[in-house]
């Protein structure tokens, strides 16, 4: 058997398993998985320019022969290389949380404009519920502007222990004069005290209802704590939610809540019967309702 390069290699799995590739990562070029095996080498100890003319003996020891099986498997990405990009750093992300989306990049930079316009060189708390990989909290602990004070919360305490792993990995990029705060609760429950911004990517798909939009990738690997709520507990859940949201924001406060698109409007208007001045949906980039910004 002739021994082939890790590049030829590559490009035959490519071309022999692209149709279940393109089923399971949408999009996925061959330079995507370059990218990702290389940087699932250098965290495996491999940092080499020449990684890809070496040659590639499988193993069932090879950490290389593992990200092959995984990606046949439909893993995501992410979990494969146990990092995810978002804002602008990486974050370690385990199955034990939701890997941070592109969109969710969007709720960061509309809450690091609130920061800029209202506490520019001044003090601001802040919550970010349900903070999963800590990438929302972490990324606008990483922008100056404001001294932060910001607690995050989540339901999972084997999130809030990668939250605090990510933010230990960080702290060089993290001014001294915040303050930061992991808390296990149920949404705001424990948390004492008042908010000047609320933020919060929450679980938001109606299991039953939700679930066929939903891709299986999604479905078979991302903890489902993260993801759904049963049906016949969606608005109540919400109910609950908002209204806690509604006793902590500070009378000036604003929070930012991202959302499903098929249900916004109706989340919009339960925030509205709850006392919330102004309860408005804004969209992705894609043109899709995707956030809500509530104000007293
Ligand atoms: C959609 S994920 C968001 C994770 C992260 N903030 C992000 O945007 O990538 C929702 C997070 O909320 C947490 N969660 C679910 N139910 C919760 C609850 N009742 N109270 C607090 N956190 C909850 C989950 O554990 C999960 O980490």
């Amino acid at each position: 058997m002739s021994i082939q390069s890790l590049d030829q290699h590559l490009k035959d799995f490519y071309n022999s398993e692209k149709k279940s590739l393109l089923a399971n990562y949408p999009g996925l070029t061959l330079h995507r998985l370059r990218q990702d095996i290389n940087l699932h080498a250098f965290l495996n100890g491999v940092d080499s320019e020449e990684l890809f003319d070496f040659p590639y003996l499988p193993s069932r020891t090879n950490p290389l022969t593992i990200f092959f099986e995984k990606l046949s498997d439909g893993v995501p990405l992410e979990y494969i290389t146990g990092y995810a990009y978002f804002y602008r750093s990486l974050f370690k992300v385990t199955k034990d949380v939701l890997i941070p989306r592109s969109e969710t990049e969007i709720l960061v930079e509309l809450a690091a404009q609130e920061i800029k316009k209202n506490f520019k060189n001044k003090n601001c708390r802040i919550a970010d519920i349900g903070t999963g990989s800590g990438a929302i909290a972490i990324s606008l602990l990483m922008d100056d502007g404001a001294t932060l004070d910001m607690v995050a919360t989540d339901i999972s305490e084997k999130a809030l222990k990668l939250a605090q792993e990510n933010f230990f990995t960080h702290r060089y990029s993290i001014s001294n004069n915040h303050k930061v705060s992991f808390i296990k609760s149920d949404r705001l429950e424990s948390v004492p005290g008042k908010f000047d911004i609320i933020l919060s990517n929450p679980p938001y798909i109606k299991r039953k209802a939700d679930w066929a939009e939903v891709h299986f990738q999604v479905t078979n690997f991302e903890p489902h704590l993260a993801l759904f709520i049963e049906d016949d507990q969606y608005d109540l859940w919400f109910q609950e939610f908002f209204t806690s949201i509604y006793e902590k924001l500070s009378d000036q406060g604003v929070s930012l809540v991202e959302g499903h698109e098929n249900h916004l409007n109706d989340l919009a208007a339960m925030a509205k019967t709850i006392g919330f001045r102004e309860a408005v949906v804004i969209q992705d980039y894609s043109q899709r309702n995707r956030f809500l910004k509530l104000k007293k």
